[in-house]
């Protein structure tokens, strides 16, 4: 479980952040003075700090200094009010996870304590390489195919240089995972990492996010604020999803890595920065490059080395050992006997061409284990959460013309496929437009026919065609 520990003398707030964290699920742990939470972090190890600024005896500035030494990684949310922010934004610049202005919204506390836990575990939890793990709390890159062994070979090769890294790869290949264990055996190991997510974040909030604002930069502007390119001074970032960053960003990013220097938003100063820049991206550079959308001199300072990840389908050898190790991980996680799989359900899992690949696996795993009773994963059991996916998702429309474009890949990459492929595609898109449409109507012929534009002979023969069968087919019109 998850530790947080709080250090603020003001009993009431402590007291009602204690409740509030245990009622969240986490394991809270406080202290009343910047000492004792010193005591805290030297004996309990937690995974994060919240730490309150105005305090009596050792100030919160010294204790974050403290905690610093004892664990230069681990996150300190810095609570703050008028009058100490000066003094936070010194000890952001010094590493503090961040800073949150009192009176605080809860929701904006909660996700602010979220994002910390993943830094926390993204620095701290070691993540294994080719290896099941002995602890199933651990992470692993698994994978054995040839292709894998180059990975792994990249990674040995970049992790103890500060060169920028790029790594590529379908969503869900694993390119979280491959910068956790660059960061994990790099110089900088003991240093801050720090991940932006280009695509998470409004691009207008971005800019000042990456570079930090001078007071009075914009409306609204009421401090300086140190960014997170200042803030991981030493240390190393993730530029997650790069290939959606914002033009003129790519352009003060270009600076960065030739200059290894920023400017605030709002600044004149030049600020001399000395961070390693990791970047990850699903998207086709060079294609967004030809369309004008990522420049092609950063992408160049950025693909002095790359790491390409080979989506599943590609490395349909490692998809057994994979199984065998989520079926450890989530049986152990959920305290159950590891139920195994038959070899038939093996078998389906191999044939399948894993669009979201292993994240979509390991999904499919964890879904399949939430209704087994103990006897080994069956075709039906993996079946079922495959279908499921494909078939359900929320009704707004991106995810419509997701999962359908999903199906669409699923069919195209099929292995034995059909040679009228087009055809039988159009045919699954016709059954399901009418089924749809029958369904909506009750199954009331008629009215699912003049819903579709078609004649009720029509419609009558696409039902025989494609073989349609419904319950609610049986209540017939008339
Ligand atoms: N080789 C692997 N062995 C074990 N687990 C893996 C492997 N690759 C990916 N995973 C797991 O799959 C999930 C997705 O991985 P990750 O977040 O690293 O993907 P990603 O490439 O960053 O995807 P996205 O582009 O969507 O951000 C994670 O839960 C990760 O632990
Ligand atoms: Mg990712």
């Amino acid at each position: 479980m998850n530790s947080i520990l709080i250090i603020d003398d003001d009993d009431q707030l402590r007291n009602s952040f204690v409740k509030l964290l245990t009622e969240e699920g986490y394991n809270v742990d406080q202290a009343a003075s910047g000492e004792a939470g010193v005591n805290i972090v030297k004996n309990k190890a937690p995974d994060i700090v919240i730490l309150d600024m105005r305090l009596p005896g050792m100030n919160g500035f010294e204790t974050f200094r403290a905690i610093h030494e004892v664990e230069p990684r681990l996150p300190v949310i810095i609570m703050t009010a008028f009058g100490t922010t000066d003094t936070a934004i010194e000890a952001t610049k010094l590493g503090a996870f961040d800073y949150i202005l009192k009176p605080f919204d809860i929701p904006a506390m909660l996700s602010l304590i979220k994002q910390a836990l993943s830094a926390s575990r993204f620095m701290r939890s070691p993540v294994d390489m080719d290896t099941i793990p002995d602890k199933a709390s651990r992470d692993a890159i698994i994978g054995r195919s040839a292709v894998m062994q180059e990975v792994y070979k990249a990674i040995g090769r970049v992790s103890p240089t500060d060169a920028t890294v790029l790594i590529r790869g379908e969503s869900g290949t694993g390119k979280e995972l491959v910068v956790r264990a660059i960061y994990q055996h790099s110089l900088r190991a003991d240093k801050p990492f720090l991940v932006i997510n280009c695509v998470a974040i409004p691009e207008t909030l971005l800019e000042s996010e990456l570079f930090g604002y001078e007071k009075g930069a914009f409306t609204g502007a009421a401090h300086r604020r140190v960014g997170k390119i200042e803030q991981a001074d030493g240390g190393t970032i993730l530029l997650d999803e790069i290939g959606d960053m914002p033009l003129n960003l790519q352009a003060k990013m270009l600076r960065l890595l030739q200059e290894k220097s920023i400017e605030r938003v709002g600044g004149r100063e030049n600020i001399a920065t000395d961070v390693r820049i990791i970047a990850a991206t699903n998207r086709d550079l060079e294609a967004a490059i030809s369309e004008g959308r990522f420049r092609e001199d950063l992408y160049y300072r950025l693909k002095v080395v790359t790491i390409e990840l080979p989506p599943l389908r590609e490395r349909e050898n490692d998809i057994p050992i994979l199984t065998d190790y989520f079926l450890y991980k989530y049986s152990e996680e959920k305290g159950i006997k590891n139920p195994g799989i038959s070899d038939k359900a093996k078998a389906l899992l191999s044939g399948y061409s894993w669009p979201g690949n292993i994240r979509e696996l390991e999904n499919t795993i964890q879904k399949a284990l939430i209704f087994n009773r103990g006897a080994p994963l069956s075709p039906d059991d993996i079946a079922q959460v495959i279908n499921e996916k494909i078939h359900t998702s929320d009704l707004k429309k991106e995810n419509v013309d997701d999962a359908l474009r999903q199906w669409i890949r699923k069919e195209l990459t099929k292995k034995n496929n059909a040679e009228d492929l087009f055809d039988s595609c159009m045919d699954d898109m016709a059954n399901a437009v009418i089924s749809e449409a029958l369904n909506i109507c009750d199954g009331n012929r008629s009215k699912a026919a003049k819903l579709l534009g078609l004649s009720r002979p029509t419609l009558h023969s696409k039902i025989e065609k494609y073989n349609i069968r419904m319950e609610t087919l049986v209540k017939e019109d008339n």
